[in-house]
């Protein structure tokens, strides 16, 4: 495993691997990794000859500053987990490595997709988030890049902003890794307090509920109810649960595509916000 923290150290590195015929699998994280993070590495390894991690939390992308300032660090931690999973290359670059000219605007369009769910509440967390990743494509060059589904929209903004650029890489959307409990896997996690952390897989228990009623009731109906079952808890508060259409996320009305159909929600338990989503006829 070697470790870089300068582009152009890394760029040598790998344009050695791609000169002698070498894929290059890419993962990019913020770090606090966990096994949702390592799952993606393994899904990575075996597809291509080299593996490659960035650990970079990208200013760019928080639109709360105290989330910014809150978010987990433990390089040290990272970094025995990525030898243990035998990841190739490790980047974990200083935000002027990654933003040397700054950070620009790349000329792509995201609405629908960066207004609605997230979008709504995060204003300019896609573009920050499209900003990061064009920048480390550049930088790695990777044939593959590996995307969680646990952050839905965000897949959804890479295949965008890959297609809208035309960029030679294929992006796989890997599954959400789950604790034993259900609570899906997140550096956020970690920000909860016991009790929280106790009560937390309400929110899938939630959409494994709607699942099972999915086609049964109303739409509007049926969020509402889920909407209501978290909130009973008083230190939980959901901002949003919807319905979407799982191909362009609009907001579905009734059950006449129900393979397109999937809950989206993000709930803030005390001052920690986590997000999950479910497929409802998968
Ligand atoms: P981060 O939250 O560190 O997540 C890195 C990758 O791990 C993302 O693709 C995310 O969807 C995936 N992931 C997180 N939890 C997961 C889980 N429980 N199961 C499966 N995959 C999971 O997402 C980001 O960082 C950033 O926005 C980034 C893309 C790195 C740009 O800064």
């Amino acid at each position: 495993m070697k470790t870089f923290s300068l582009t152009s150290d890394l760029e040598k590195a790998l344009k050695k691997e791609r000169n002698s015929g070498h894929s290059i699998g890419f993962i990019p994280t913020m770090g606090a990794l966990h096994e949702g993070h390592l799952s993606l590495i393994r899904e990575s390894k075996r597809a291509n000859d080299v593996t490659v991690c960035s650990i970079f939390v990208n200013p760019v992308q928080f639109n709360n500053k105290a989330d910014l300032e809150k978010y987990p660090r433990d390089l040290e931690h990272d970094l025995r987990l990525l030898l243990a999973a035998d990841c190739d290359y490790i980047f974990v670059p200083s935000a002027g490595e990654v933003y040397p000219d700054g950070p620009g605007n790349p000329d792509i369009d995201l609405t629908p997709l960066d207004r609605v769910l997230e979008g709504k509440y995060r204003p300019g967390h896609f573009m920050g988030v499209a900003i990061v990743v064009k920048r480390f494509f550049e930088i790695v060059q990777p044939d593959n890049a590996y995307f969680g589904k646990k952050d839905y929209q965000q897949l959804l903004v890479i295949k965008r902003l890959v297609s809208m650029l035309g960029l030679p890489v294929r992006i796989t959307g890997c599954p959400t890794l789950r604790e034993p409990d259900g609570l899906a896997m997140s550096s956020r996690n970690l920000r909860l307090t016991p009790a929280e952390r106790k009560t937390a897989p309400l929110i899938y228990e939630t959409l494994c509920r709607v699942k099972e009623r999915a086609g049964q009731f109303p739409v509007g109906e049926l969020t509402q109810w889920a909407k209501d079952r978290i909130n009973k808890v008083p230190s939980f508060k959901v901002e949003y649960f919807e319905i979407v259409d799982k191909e362009d996320l609009h907001a579905l009305t009734d059950w006449n595509d129900p393979e397109k159909a999937l809950a989206c929600t993000a709930v803030f338990l005390g001052d920690v916000r986590l997000i999950d989503n479910f497929e409802l006829f998968s």
